[in-house]
């Protein structure tokens, strides 16, 4: 049997969870938190930290060019239909979010969990294109919920089979991978968050039934759930006003990460520094995305001699700092990672090169040194409002035996991307109604 991973128990598992638990149902706007496991794409994958670092590193730039090269957003376009054709976000993304749709028997679905785009969907059965996967197709058939949405419906956009009365989609991504299909609506299985036990039921959730799916898809996934401000989008559907996740070290492929959708339980009691907080800005071309104001990046003792409008939109749109789920490695433009780079290299007393596989920045360092005890400067971003200091793992790492790298990568574009490796061991809180990005230092696994 190939690769029997933890993925799959823990389908298992949640199959278990889901049948013997008594669930809780939600109706409108809803107090009730829900909570998802996540799994890193790599995980079980049995990569070495550099194998990792090299996959990371080659799709986070994919998907900045990606992001990039949708712009201009054609204008007057909503940016919340679901069913037009047209260019959504990279699709390459990092993290799957596993929870079941249907009743009386939820069937698992391994969604990539992507802030870029607004589609939630699945691969279906009777499948005319599909990938190769892991997780079974969705049979909407064995979903007594389970129903097709009508011409009428306000979710439904302008493609329709009106003799059947049946709401299609057709989606692309800015990979050129796409997906097509059936709109249906049924009810979303998540689990009640931690210590309660239970199941959380989410009724009418619209989502694309994918029975043509081709391009880069990955076989530990079934689709793809966005998270952006499209009205779609899966927080955006069930209404909670705040989602958040809490990303463990992708280096430990054995621990699940957490998701949440609604108010996360005890943020504060988990936290293990200060929570902070910044404002969400308005992207003139993507504001179904979420970008943060950067007013500068320090390094050890030094701020960076960096001007604001660096990070700032440019004319043309470009440019902002983004806060992205699905972009594994932080990115800046060239000439503020050119300061970054002169900065560790005038602060690491080792000789620095970069590596050839993942053209990361790394210092030839004595054998068997790990980054803690090689004393390397602190890193921290400078939002508005919010210093995010990230931790010495999140950043600097030993690769081999005696190399230290440092995480952070740089576009060809204005783009600012903050990654999720970044992101790692912090609790990113994202208050929709507030419009604000709350952040906490925290242990992800003990959530
Ligand atoms: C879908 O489920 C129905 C009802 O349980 C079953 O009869 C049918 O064989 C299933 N279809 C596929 C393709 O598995």
């Amino acid at each position: 049997m190939k690769d029997l991973s933890v993925l799959q128990v823990f389908s298992y598992a949640l199959f278990l969870a889901i049948m013997l638990a008594p669930p809780a149902m939600l109706a409108g706007r809803s107090s009730t938190t829900m909570r998802a496991d996540l799994t890193h794409v790599d995980s079980g994958g049995g990569f070495t930290r550099r194998q990792l670092l090299s996959r990371m590193a080659a799709r986070s730039r994919a998907r900045a060019t990606s992001l990039h090269q949708q712009r201009p957003r054609p204008r007057g376009h909503p940016a919340t239909l679901p069913v037009a054709p047209r260019d959504v976000g990279s699709y390459s993304t990092e993290y799957n979010i596993h929870f079941a749709i249907g009743t009386p028997r939820p069937q698992h679905v391994a969604l990539t969990l992507d802030t870029g785009s607004d589609l939630v969907w699945t691969q279906c059965k009777p499948c005319s294109v599909c990938f190769d996967s892991d997780i079974p197709a969705f049979n909407s058939t064995a979903s007594k919920t389970s129903r097709v949405l009508p011409c009428s419906d306000p979710m439904c956009g302008p493609l329709c089979f009106l003799k059947s009365n049946a709401c299609f989609y057709i989606y692309a991504y800015g990979d050129k991978s796409t997906t097509a299909g059936l709109l249906l609506r049924d009810t979303f299985v998540f689990r009640a968050p931690s210590g309660k036990g239970g199941t959380v039921l989410a009724p009418d959730i619209t989502f694309g039934c994918g029975v043509y799916n081709a391009g880069n898809y990955r076989n530990k996934e079934s689709g793809v759930a966005g998270f952006s401000r499209g009205r779609a989008s899966l927080p955006m559907q069930l209404n909670v006003g705040k989602f958040s996740y809490c990303f463990t070290s992708m280096f430990d492929s054995d621990k699940y990460s957490a998701a949440f959708l609604g108010t996360p339980d005890d943020l504060r009691a988990h936290a293990t520094g200060p929570i902070q907080s910044t404002p969400f800005v308005h992207s003139p071309t993507r504001p179904d995305l979420y970008y943060v104001q950067l007013k500068g990046i320090t390094v050890g003792s030094k701020r960076l001699p960096i001007d604001e409008s660096a990070f700032a939109f440019k004319e043309d749109g470009s440019g902002g700092a983004m806060v992205d789920s699905g972009t594994a490695i932080t990115m800046f433009p060239q000439a503020v990672y050119e300061q970054l780079r002169r900065a560790f290299v005038e602060q690491l007393p080792f000789p620095a090169a970069e590596d050839p596989q993942s053209n990361l920045l790394c210092f030839s360092s004595p054998p068997g040194l790990e980054a803690e005890d090689a004393n390397p400067p602190k890193l921290v971003f400078h939002l508005a409002g919010a210093d995010m200091d990230l931790p010495l793992p999140s950043y600097m790492i030993a690769m081999g035996d005696d190399q230290l790298c440092l995480v952070i990568d740089h576009t060809e574009t204005d783009d600012t991307v903050i990654g999720n490796f970044q992101q790692q061991n912090m609790h990113m809180v994202y208050d929709l109604e507030s419009n604000k990005l709350l952040f906490a230092p925290a242990q992800c696994d003990k959530l």
